[in-house]
C-alpha cells in the first residue's frame, strides 16, 4: 500500500482539513509507506502573495507534524521541490479532454466566483493526478470534495495504461465515513472553506481556546429543538455532531442517546471543550516547531529527496512509453 495526499497552502488549516483529511494521514503512516505534500503549485491556481503563500507553506509542513506525521515513517515535502509533478502534470494534461475537465464540480464552483479564469486553474485535476501517479500510489486520503477528481485521476491512469502499456496502478481514494464533508457553522449546505470570507463559518487548527468557543457558540443551529443526526432535515446540528463525534471519539448513536432531551446550548459548550481539547497538544506542538525552523527545513529537504527519487524512477518509464527521446 502506497499513499499520497496533498493539501493546498492557500490559507490557515481548518477542521474539515484535520477531519477529512490530516487525522487519516496520521492513521495511515503505521500502515502504509506515506507521502504527504504541500501542494504549493495548486495554490497558485488562483492568485496568491508571494510572501503569504511562502509562510503558508510552512505552516501547513509544520501543521502535518504537529498534527502527528512522523518524518521518519512518512516524506513530508514540497510539491514544486520535485519538478516532476509540473512535468507529469503536462503529460498527463495532454491525455484529458477539455469536456472532461469542464465536467470538474469544483472548477465550475471556483471559475463561477471569478471573472476570469487561469488556464492553471481548468488543468488543476491533471496536476492533481500527477501528484499521485508519480508516485505510482494505490490509496489516495481525502475529504469527500476530492471523490470527483480522483475518478478522473483512475480514468487517467487506465487510459494511459492501455495506450502507452502497463505503467500505473489505478489509484483508490479512501474517504472517511464520518468527517469527509465537514459544513461550514455558518451556512450548513456550504463546505467549512479555507476561502469562505467569513472567518465564523469555519475553525481554524491554530485558533485560541476562546475563539474556538466564540465561533461555535455563534454556529446557526436548526429550527425544533431535538438533537438527532439527520442531515436532510438537520443539516446544521448533524454537522456539530459528526465534529463532535470526530473530537471525542464517540459514535454517532451514542451521541445522540446522551443528548436525549438536552438543548443546543449543551450540545454547543460540550463540542466547543471538545475541541479545544483536540487541539491542545497539536498546538503545543506547533508552537515549538515554529520555534526550531531549520528543523522544519530539514525535514522538508530529506522529504523532497526521497520524493525525488521515486519520481524519477516513474518518469523514466512514462516518458519512454510515451514516445520522448532520451536526451543521451
Ligand atoms: P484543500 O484545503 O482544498 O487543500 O483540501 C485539503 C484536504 O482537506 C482535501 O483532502 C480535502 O478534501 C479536505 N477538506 C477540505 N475541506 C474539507 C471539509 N470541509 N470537510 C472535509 N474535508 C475537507
Ligand atoms: N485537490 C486537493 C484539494 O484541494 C489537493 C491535492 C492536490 C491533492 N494534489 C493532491 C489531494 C493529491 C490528494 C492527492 O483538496
Amino acid at each position: 500500500m502506497r499513499v499520497l495526499s496533498g493539501i493546498q497552502p492557500s490559507g490557515h488549516l481548518h477542521l474539515g482539513n484535520y477531519l477529512g483529511a490530516l487525522r487519516q494521514f496520521v492513521d495511515l503512516q503505521d500502515r502504509a509507506q506515506c507521502l504527504f505534500c504541500v501542494v504549493d503549485l495548486h495554490a497558485l491556481t488562483v492568485r496568491q502573495d508571494p510572501a503569504a503563500l511562502r509562510q503558508s507553506t510552512l505552516e501547513v509542513a509544520s501543521l502535518y507534524l504537529a498534527a502527528g506525521i512522523d518524518p521518519q515513517r512518512a516524506a513530508i515535502f514540497v510539491q514544486s521541490h520535485v519538478p516532476e509533478h509540473a512535468e507529469l502534470g503536462w503529460l498527463l494534461g495532454c491525455l484529458c479532454t477539455f469536456g472532461e475537465l469542464q465536467r470538474m464540480t469544483q472548477f465550475k464552483d471556483k471559475a463561477g466566483e471569478r471573472e476570469s479564469v487561469s488556464l492553471g486553474l481548468f488543468a488543476y485535476p491533471a496536476l492533481m493526478a500527477a501528484d499521485i501517479l508519480l508516485y505510482r500510489a494505490s490509496h489516495v486520503p481525502v475529504g469527500d470534495d476530492q471523490r470527483q477528481h480522483l475518478e478522473l485521476t483512475r480514468d487517467l491512469a487506465a487510459r494511459f495504461n492501455a495506450r502507452h502499456g502497463e505503467t500505473f496502478p489505478v489509484p483508490a481514494a479512501l474517504i472517511g465515513a464520518v468527517g469527509a464533508r465537514v459544513m461550514s457553522l455558518q451556512n450548513p449546505h456550504e463546505k467549512m472553506s479555507k476561502s469562505s470570507p467569513d472567518p465564523r463559518s469555519r475553525v481554524e487548527l491554530l485558533d485560541t481556546p476562546d475563539q474556538v468557543r466564540a465561533k461555535i457558540r455563534v454556529a446557526v443551529t436548526d429550527s425544533e429543538r431535538e438533537i438527532r443526526h439527520d442531515p436532510e432535515h438537520k443539516p446544521a446540528v448533524s454537522n456539530l455532531l459528526e465534529i463532535l463525534a470526530l473530537a471525542s471519539s464517540q459514535s454517532l448513536a451514542e451521541l445522540q442517546e446522551h443528548y436525549v432531551g438536552l438543548g443546543y446550548g449543551r450540545l454547543k459548550q460540550d463540542l466547543a471543550e471538545a475541541v479545544v481539547a483536540l487541539l491542545e497538544p497539536l498546538q503545543a506542538r506547533q508552537r515549538e516547531l515554529s520555534a526550531a525552523p531549520d528543523h522544519l527545513r530539514a525535514v522538508l529537504g530529506q522529504g523532497a529527496e526521497l520524493a525525488h527519487a521515486l519520481a524519477e524512477d516513474t518518469m523514466r518509464d512514462v516518458r519512454t512509453a510515451m514516445g520522448l527521446l532520451t536526451a543521451r
